[in-house]
């Protein structure tokens, strides 16, 4: 059985006075055998890694660039998130399918790029609102999972979240028996074309968790974890759900 993950994407949320609420946490999961991870915006990573210095606590990027250094004005590579105390990175979130029309083709670069950086990747996949009532849901997640994992892909160095579109800040999930389908489905295809391997990477449920919902979502077969957006912001509800990840 993978080691069950908690993560929180903080999105373009988060400063200098997100410390309160870091340390706190820090505090929180000292008992807590799961592993957690924050991944705030860019120009937090560095400070929340000493904010976390001394606890369990990872701490990861939301985006990095496909090249290691270079002309790319704004963008930040996976060495650097290394050299600022990043363990992980969140890529091809929906956020940046949608606002920066990011491919599976760019996400498969960016994810050999986080693993040449040794950051563990934690790859988005999941289908809108449009694509599952057409009945699409399955072949798009795997077109996606096909699409995105470079070679080399081991339950060590990555992570898929599933994050429906229409589920994301929306306050809606798909039901109990929609996510254990598509994470059997994931399970499935990951299995096929990794072996062992597919059996060890973490499949993390996305969109609408809180603490009032994940205990049902976590006793769902398959379901590794959860990537958090809203609810990781605040330590208390974040703390809700990874206790609530602990026990299940
Ligand atoms: P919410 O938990 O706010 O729905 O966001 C989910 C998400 O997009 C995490 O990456």
């Amino acid at each position: 059985m993978p080691k069950k993950l908690a993560a929180g994407n903080w999105k373009m949320n988060g400063t200098s006075a997100s410390q309160t609420e870091v340390t706190a946490l820090c505090g929180g999961i000292e008992q807590v055998s799961c592993d957690v991870l924050l991944c705030p915006p860019a120009t937090l990573v560095a400070p929340m890694a000493s904010w976390a210095a001394g606890s369990t606590l990872s701490v990861g990027g939301q985006d990095c660039h496909a090249n290691a250094t270079g002309a790319h004005t704004g963008d930040i590579s996976a060495p650097m998130l290394a050299d600022a105390g990043a363990s992980h990175v969140i890529l091809g979130h929906s956020e940046r399918r949608a606002d920066h029309g990011e491919t599976d083709d760019l996400v498969r670069a960016k994810t050999q790029a986080a693993h040449a950086a040794g950051l563990i990747a934690v790859v988005c996949v999941g289908e809108t609102e449009e694509e599952r009532d057409a009945g699409r849901a399955l072949d798009v997640v795997g077109a996606q999972i096909a699409g995105s994992l470079p070679g080399g892909v081991t339950g060590a160095n990555t992570v898929i979240a599933y994050e429906p579109v229409w589920a994301i800040g929306t306050g809606r999930t798909p039901t109990l028996d929609q996510i254990g389908e598509m994470h059997d489905f994931m399970r499935d295809v990951l299995a096929r074309q990794l072996g062992d391997q597919g059996r060890e990477l973490r499949l993390l449920y996305g969109g609408s968790v809180k603490p009032g919902n994940a205990a049902e979502i976590f006793a769902v077969p398959n379901v590794d974890g959860a990537l958090v957006g809203g609810a990781s912001l605040r330590a208390a509800d974040f703390l809700g759900i990874i206790r609530a990840l602990d026990a299940a």
